[in-house]
């Protein structure tokens, strides 16, 4: 099993976000994730990737039980296994889009020349490599996101609304190519989206209501 997620639950001071979540997925498997708007989207990718710790309940990746890890060992846990494509898309302002487009292959150890050019390409950003991300549009930025997880070749994409700033065409093909480029190294793909267009198009969705899945 790819992600293991038994009974999770977190609150922050006065506000319970998960309450008891539970589901699997295996490697190669991609589910859409979907939510009002508050209901805890993030929270969940962030506990995932482990960019915060759960209150309750077993959270294990790749054979690797998260929920007893320190900081250290989860971070080495999401360098290693795990890509997140950032809602905020948290680029590196002081790397060229190239730079940020390396940064987490290189940090994982896997950085591929070829395979970062591959990807500028596919993106449309092939133009932009010497740019700064304050030089880009939001669509270009969240372009830019994609490409940075994808060099990397992690077991398990967290996608945070990968294709919100990008108008309908563009998002369809975003995603499209998303969902190919995973395909292809049999990641697993976690992806959060407010389209019911695109959750459509998974083939599993999980829906995140008053702290449960539904
Ligand atoms: N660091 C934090 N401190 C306090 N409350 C937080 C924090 N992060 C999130 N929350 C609260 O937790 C709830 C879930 O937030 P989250 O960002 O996970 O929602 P979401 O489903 O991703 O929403 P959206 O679709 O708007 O991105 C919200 O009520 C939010 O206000
Ligand atoms: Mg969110």
């Amino acid at each position: 099993m790819l992600l293991h997620f038994e009974n999770v639950t977190k609150s922050y001071p006065n506000v319970p976000v998960l309450r008891g979540v539970s589901f699997d997925l295996r490697a190669g498997e991609m589910l859409a994730l979907t939510g009002e708007s508050g209901s805890g989207k993030s929270t969940l990718l962030h506990l995932i990737g482990g960019l915060d710790s759960a209150d309750s309940g077993v959270i294990a990746i790749d054979g690797a039980l998260m929920t007893g890890l320190d900081d250290g060992g989860r971070a080495k846990l999401r360098r290693d296994v795990v890509g997140v494509i950032f809602q905020q898309f948290n680029l590196i302002p002081s790397l060229d889009v190239g730079a940020n487009i390396a940064f987490q292959a290189r940090l994982a150890g896997r950085y591929d020349a070829g395979r970062c050019a591959h990807l500028a390409d596919l993106l449309g950003l092939s133009d932009h490599l010497a740019k700064y991300p304050e030089a880009l549009s939001g669509g270009q930025q969240q372009r830019v996101a994609i490409a940075r997880t994808l060099a990397a070749q992690p077991k398990l994409v967290l996608a945070d609304e990968p294709t919100g700033n990008l108008d309908e065409a563009a998002a369809d093909g975003v995603f499209a190519l998303l969902c190919e480029l995973v395909a292809e190294t049999q990641a697993g793909l976690v992806l959060v989206t407010h389209s019911q267009r695109l959750a459509a198009r998974m083939p599993r969705r999980l829906n995140l209501s008053n702290g449960q899945i539904a």
